[in-house]
């Protein structure tokens, strides 16, 4: 049975379910286990991952899909069996990143574009061969003094439309990642404004290239004041100022919209998602498409070493299960801490 790009995309944000991103690049992945002083070698990497994949409980109850980084696709598990095989095992689909990173952009000091769009179209065959059902691409916008400007936010969509246009000629799903950092001080206004700024340039790109929305998912950040803002803000706000923005900028031809935790403790990252879910009905699935948020706990637990292996598993688990209820709207704080 083949799925349409419209079904798969609709799978990835099904009731109660939502996305590991595990696409760490190498150099990003050795961050996080350096982190734990852990070497950053191949078979740790291998590992690591297969510990998540193999948490069957979390990937049968509230993962509908994993993100995976282009080793990670060709790896196999310590008995041979290939990762993406432990993955579909799950119902889970399999995603592949596609962007190649960013790059500084000429004459706009502090600010990047992401790169990766030559050869595009040959590499999204070769995931599709290898089992790849949907891609990412993750634009960065940064807030400073007198950034983002139009320029890198307008080179940053029209990149993200050309690589969501090859996705669906070739047979995947985009996810369209484009993130505002949370890093700095501004406040949440500011925050809110770059962020309808740049999802309306980012739909008016995509609009250009002739993408089929009702096939591709929306990976946006929150709504939050920047990490060193002295002005926190609840997390009813957050969850209030976000859906107004998505409601103003988002198609309702999109089937869902899966959050980056972009920073955030990993009881915000989720306790945000709820209550967003609460206010509903909305227009689209809102789900979680997190990679520290709910990989933190897990990979303290591990800590490298297969003792640890079924602790790691049990943290990931709870993070999961508490996410996926939370793209219910039905996460508490009693549920937290009873589980
Ligand atoms: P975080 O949830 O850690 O922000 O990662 C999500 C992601 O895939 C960033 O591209």
């Amino acid at each position: 049975m083949t799925q349409s790009l419209a079904e798969i995309a609709r799978a990835m944000v099904a009731p109660g379910k939502g996305i590991l991103a595990a696409d760490e690049s190498s150099g990003t992945i050795k961050k996080r286990f350096d982190g734990i002083k852990v070497e950053n070698t191949e078979a740790n990497r291998r590992d690591y991952r297969e510990m998540l994949f193999r948490s069957t409980d979390a990937m049968k109850t509230a993962i509908s899909g994993v993100i995976l980084y282009d080793e990670t696709i060709r790896q196999k598990a310590k008995d041979g069996t290939p990762l993406t095989k432990i993955i579909q095992d799950t119902g889970a689909l399999a995603g592949i990143k596609v962007d190649a990173g960013t790059k500084p952009l000429p004459f706009c000091p502090g600010e990047v574009v992401t790169e990766g769009l030559d050869g595009l179209r040959d590499r999204i065959k070769e995931y599709v061969g290898l089992g790849a059902k949907f891609a990412k691409w993750r634009a960065v916008i940064d807030i400073g003094k007198n950034i983002p400007s139009y320029n890198c936010i307008n080179a940053n969509a029209q990149a993200l439309a050309r690589y969501a246009a090859l996705c669906v000629e070739g047979g995947l799903v985009p996810i369209v990642e484009p993130e505002v950092l949370m890093d700095g001080d501004h406040d949440i206004d500011t925050c809110e404004a770059v962020t309808e700024r740049v999802l309306k340039e980012t739909y008016s790109q995509l609009y250009y290239a002739k993408v089929p929305l009702e096939q591709t998912i929306l990976k946006p950040n929150m709504v939050v004041p920047g990490k060193k803002c002295a002005k926190q803000a609840s997390r009813q706000e957050v969850a209030e100022r976000t859906v107004k923005i998505l409601k103003r900028c988002v198609p309702t031809a999109v089937p869902g919209i899966a959050f980056l935790s972009g920073g955030q403790s990993d009881e915000d990252a989720t306790a945000h998602l709820s209550f967003m879910n609460a206010m509903g009905p909305l227009p689209w699935a809102l789900s979680f498409s997190y990679g520290r948020a709910l990989q933190a706990a897990a990979l303290k637990a591990w800590g490298g070493k297969t003792d640890n292996v079924a602790a790691a598993q049990r943290a990931f688990t709870h993070r999961a299960r508490m996410n996926g209820a939370a793209a219910l709207g039905k996460w508490s704080e009693q549920l937290e801490k009873a589980a």
